[in-house]
């Protein structure tokens, strides 16, 4: 096992670091699966009460890795990250996200699925899935437009407007703004409040503040199946290429 995702547990708080600095953090197929496979392990153990994902260096996660994308467009067998989604969204436990950087694709919308997240004031959040010719996940589409409003998730998710820290607590994706020395010990404060109170009441009280996971599910698993689909498409295999080449991509070839 790699240390790219790196999983620590200190008084019932399973902390989940992203660890690809070199890379941004960018999400690789096997990332996916270790943040998984500890969100799995956070819900079976009862001594886990609440589980805090941030990322290592200058960006809480730069997305998916797009040489995967690059490869998964051009061999569609494989469908790595898959896993992911539903386990996120389907964590029964208090989820915090500490977001250390830049939020780029599910980086941002990751935290649609966490319970608080908080920023440093050097992060941003950015969906640009339509100039990588794809489309959003993680529900997303239904997510966002009814935390926003549909003209701010529009900006987000058609135009990938970024949004800095302040706008993004202003607009209620994130909990609480603070310096960038103050996130970790913000987030661990949470943490560990959450994990002394009583764990029953914690988890109903989750499951009832969710109680739209239906629409949630179903919407992930539309927006996957176009995604997979667009992961091949000419659009998006020029968008890969050019981000890999380290040029602006053209796309005044399609109709
Ligand atoms: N997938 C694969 N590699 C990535 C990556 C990603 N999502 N994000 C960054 N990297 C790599 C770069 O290719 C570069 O690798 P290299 O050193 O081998 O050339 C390294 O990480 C550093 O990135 P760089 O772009 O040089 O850093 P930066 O500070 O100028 O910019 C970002 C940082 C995150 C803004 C920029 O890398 C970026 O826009 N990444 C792509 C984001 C994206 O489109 N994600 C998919 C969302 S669906």
């Amino acid at each position: 096992m790699d240390d790219t995702v790196m999983v620590a547990e200190d008084g019932g708080v399973m902390e989940i670091r992203l660890n690809r600095p070199d890379k941004k953090n960018a999400l690789t197929r096997a990332m996916y699966e270790a943040v998984s496979a500890a969100l799995e392990r956070a819900d079976a153990d009862a001594a886990i009460r609440v589980a805090l994902l941030t990322g290592t260096g200058d960006t809480f996660t730069s997305g998916n890795d797009v040489k995967d994308f690059q490869q998964r467009g051009a061999d569609p067998a494989p469908r790595g990250g898959s896993r992911f989604l539903p386990v996120i969204s389907g964590f029964k436990k208090p989820l915090i996200a500490a977001v250390n950087g830049a939020a780029i694709g599910v980086g941002s919308t990751m935290l649609l699925h966490c319970d608080l997240v908080f920023a440093a004031r050097s992060a941003r959040f950015v969906m640009p899935f339509t100039s990588l010719g794809l489309v959003p996940e993680a529900a997303s589409t239904l997510l966002l437009p009814r935390l926003l409003g549909q003209q701010r998730a529009s900006a987000m998710l058609l135009l990938g407007e970024p949004l800095d820290a302040e706008t993004a607590h202003a607009w209620g994706l994130v909990n609480r703004v603070v310096g960038d020395n103050e996130l970790m010990p913000t987030a661990h404060d949470a943490a560990r409040r959450l994990a002394a109170l009583p764990p029953q009441a914690v988890r109903l009280t989750k499951r009832l503040i969710k109680h739209g996971a239906p629409d949630v599910a179903a919407r992930i698993d539309e927006e996957i199946g176009i995604f997979s689909e667009r992961l091949a498409s000419p659009e998006a295999q020029e968008a890969f290429a050019a981000f890999m080449e380290k040029r602006r991509p053209d796309f005044s070839r399609f109709d």
